[in-house]
């Protein structure tokens, strides 16, 4: 088992595997895009793979591969399917927008993927629109309709942003009416590429509650999953789930069992640090396993007791510029 220097189990991995995107939302990175990585300066399949073996065998048991959309890199589900084979590891997760993933969920399926959590803001394509800035819709609601269709368990990931999808809370609700989606509601972070515009949380996850509690009283707390991020409900009668995500106005430090790898290898013990560790530049300086591990235990040993807490006062100084998609969430 891993554990930190605070006695926080260490059992879930976050990689992010590409920071490029075929979207454009506007709460993750400007109309223009980020600056790009090129293509040496991202970690290689191999690179991420040994990475991934190690930490296996350290003690994590839960890989969650995020983009924007992983599928954008190329031969990624050949990457999957040798993660899916590690030993140790319980658990093989991905989270996406889903505009390429529709064709693939069979081949998903096949190598033992159970659950895809899907970003997706809106049941409108207009809104859509407005929001990703690109006209994908039908791509992400065929992508839903082959998941279930294949038993893939699914989490909706909707940031509610004021002014721009507010009216989509209801919907999306009555939408776990008739499928056994969890749909879960986001707070807006500023994570959105420009630290100049993020204009503050109108949406708290007490506003969305009461939203959603107005329209359907027979909501009720149901237990949450160990670890999650969500506080999670469910409207008597219905299919599915609902979630709330506090990402910005609460902490998950308490029980946080998460690290994060950049799409270049940096280790994050915290969604909020700059990364403590670049484990690419490691791994090509020749260091062997042993030497690898050791210094994955040393950034283990130096997490922060509260992260956000820690990283508060630089936030509010400094805004955050970074895009989510370099972070995958
Ligand atoms: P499960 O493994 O299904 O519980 O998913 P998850 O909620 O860990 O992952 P997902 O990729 O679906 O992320 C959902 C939202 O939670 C995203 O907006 C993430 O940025 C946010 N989130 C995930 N981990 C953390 C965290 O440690 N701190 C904060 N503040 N937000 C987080
Ligand atoms: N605030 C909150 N959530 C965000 N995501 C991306 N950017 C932000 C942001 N600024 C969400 C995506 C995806 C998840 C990994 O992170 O919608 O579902
Ligand atoms: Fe949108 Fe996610 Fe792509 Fe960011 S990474 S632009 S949130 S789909």
């Amino acid at each position: 088992m891993l554990t930190d220097n605070h006695g926080r189990t260490i059992n879930y991995l976050r990689l992010a595997v590409t920071d490029r995107c075929n979207l454009r939302c506007f709460y993750c990175m400007p109309e223009h895009g980020l600056d790009w990585l090129e293509r040496k300066e991202l970690m290689s399949y191999e690179e991420m793979l040994r990475t991934c073996t190690l930490l296996v065998s350290m003690g994590v048991q839960k890989i969650r591969i995020t983009g924007g959309e992983p599928f954008v890199r190329r031969d990624m589900l050949r990457f999957l399917t040798a993660l899916s084979r590690l030993d140790g590891l319980d658990e093989l997760s991905i989270t996406t927008n889903g505009v390429l993933t529709a064709p693939l969920v069979p081949k998903l399926k096949q190598i033992g993927i159970k659950s895809v959590n899907l970003s997706l803001d809106t049941l409108d394509s207009n809104r859509f629109f407005a929001i990703t800035r690109r006209n994908e819709f039908a791509k992400v609601m065929h992508t839903l309709d082959e998941l279930l269709e294949h038993d893939i368990d699914v989490k909706i990931n909707a940031v509610v942003m004021d002014g721009q999808n507010t009216q989509d809370i209801i919907p999306l609700v009555q939408l776990t009416r008739e499928l056994p989606v969890s749909v879960r509601f986001i707070e807006e972070m500023p994570f959105n590429g420009d630290d100049h515009t993020y204009k503050g949380l109108e949406w708290n996850h007490l506003r969305i509650l009461h939203e959603i509690r107005e329209a359907f009283p027979l909501l009720r707390k149901i237990q949450d999953p160990a670890y999650s991020t969500s506080a999670n409900y469910h409207v008597l009668g219905h299919k599915g789930n609902v979630g709330v995500i506090a990402a910005y106005s609460r902490t998950f430090c308490g029980t946080c069992n998460r690290l994060r790898i950049t799409p270049q290898g940096e280790l994050k013990n915290c969604l909020y640090d700059d990364g403590v560790l670049n484990i690419k530049d490691k791994l090509r300086a020749g260091l062997n396993n042993e030497q690898i591990k050791q210094l994955l235990l040393d950034a283990v040993n130096k997490r922060a007791r509260d992260g956000w807490e820690a990283e508060r006062a630089r936030t509010l100084t400094r805004g955050i510029h970074e895009s989510m998609a370099a972070i995958g969430g």
